[in-house]
């Protein structure tokens, strides 16, 4: 196979030899952007990455390929654009205005939402959250947790003081299982936290690998598309700060939004990087309290309440972030240096030499420094 040749097109097979039906073949897969190759290379031609290939085994005829036949034969007909019915009321509205924002109006039936974050940031909460209320507001949710037994999610669930009839939980890593649940549930949205830990049975690699993680979303976006279930993927964060597997994920999903924030501050910020079917300019402003995540409507009073007027070195600062104006505190900390040559980023101090050692907003939000 020549590398990255079938890198574009989600739907089709990877090669040409995947259509031969043999037994299981072992191929080589770049763990940051899913690109193979049938020996191992030390560098990606694709990404451009060191060490990332990783031996993988895949059937000859992956499941996704089969069910990707059986949906287009047995549903999907052409149709006259002017007979297809949608409009935005289609779309399920949520009482948390800035998960409604950031989603673009609410959430679209069959959209496969990608929720991407550092550990323990509150992916989990959040999810479970929105699954709470669309189970409230609309009909039943699926929570499936790979990571979690039912008992840890009814502890966080009784923390966030969330006990719906109609939210359904089930601890499950096998994609064909939780397929077959959500098939014969038809709920009105579902959660699977987290894509890298259900796993395909076709594909022999472990879970949260790269064929792994594109085999069992692909599978999850014709699921989302065939039966109009929103489905939310929660994708877990390496140390770059990308989804493994990112380019892949991020190619197959709709939306991909990021939850961020600072472990030692309360406030997160929910991002959206890719959307389509709103702006990716808006931002959510969550506060994570022992109850939950809150929801902060007015951002610039709850960065700025702790701000003493008197200390010298902080400006208010107007950031425009999506339609939204923010004021965030800058602060400039100042230290004598020996050095003659220092840039500053901000303005120095008058007199001796001065360069700043840290910009830094008040909040969580992103820090500049220079020597
Ligand atoms: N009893 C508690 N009181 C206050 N905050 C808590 C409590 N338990 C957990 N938390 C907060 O919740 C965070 C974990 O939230 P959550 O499990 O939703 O994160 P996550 O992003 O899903 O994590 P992971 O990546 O491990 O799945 C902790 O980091 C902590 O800040
Ligand atoms: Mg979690
Ligand atoms: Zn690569």
């Amino acid at each position: 196979m020549v590398m990255g040749e079938c890198e574009d097109d989600q739907s089709e097979p990877r090669c040409g030899k995947a259509s031969v039906k043999s037994g299981p073949r072992t191929i080589f897969a770049c763990q940051e952007c899913g690109n193979q190759s049938s020996k191992w290379v030390g560098r990606c031609p694709e990404c451009g990455n060191w060490n990332t290939y990783v031996e993988e085994q895949v059937r000859a005829e992956p499941a996704s390929r089969s069910s990707a036949r059986r949906v287009s034969i047995s549903t999907a007909q052409p149709m006259p654009l002017a007979q297809v019915r949608f409009t935005q009321a289609n779309r399920l509205r949520l009482a948390m205005r800035e998960l409604n924002q950031v989603l673009g109006g609410g959430i679209v039936p069959g959209s496969l939402v990608l929720v991407g974050g550092d550990p323990g940031i509150g992916k989990s909460t959040l999810l479970l959250q929105l699954a709470s209320e669309v189970a409230g507001s609309y009909g039943p949710v699926l929570y499936v947790s790979g990571e979690e037994s039912v008992q840890q999610l009814k502890l966080r669930a009784q923390r966030l003081g969330i006990d719906g009839d109609r939210l359904m939980v089930l601890a499950e890593n096998d994609l064909d299982g939780i397929i077959e649940h959500l098939e014969k549930a038809r709920p009105m949205m579902a959660v699977i936290d987290s894509i890298q830990t259900v796993f395909m049975g076709g594909v022999t690699s472990a879970p949260g690998s790269v064929s792994q993680v594109r085999e069992c979303a692909g599978r999850l976006m014709l699921l989302a598309k065939s039966s109009h279930i929103p489905i939310f993927l929660v994708g877990h964060v390496n140390k770059e700060g990308a989804i493994a597997g990112p380019r892949v994920l991020e190619h197959i999903v709709d939306t991909v939004l990021y939850l961020e924030g600072e472990r030692h501050h309360s406030f997160r910020i929910l991002r959206s990087q890719k959307n389509r079917f709103g702006s990716t300019d808006e931002i959510g402003v969550f506060e994570m309290r022992d109850s939950g995540m809150h929801e902060v409507s007015d951002p610039s009073r709850a960065f700025l309440q702790d701000r003493s007027l008197s200390e010298v070195g902080n400006v208010v600062h107007v950031a425009l972030e999506g339609s939204r104006p923010l004021l965030v505190e800058l602060q400039s900390l100042t230290t004598a240096s020996t050095s003659t040559g220092s840039t500053c980023w901000w303005p120095c101090s008058s007199g001796e030499h001065t360069s700043i050692s840290a910009v830094t907003t008040s909040s969580s939000m992103p820090r500049a420094a220079c020597a």
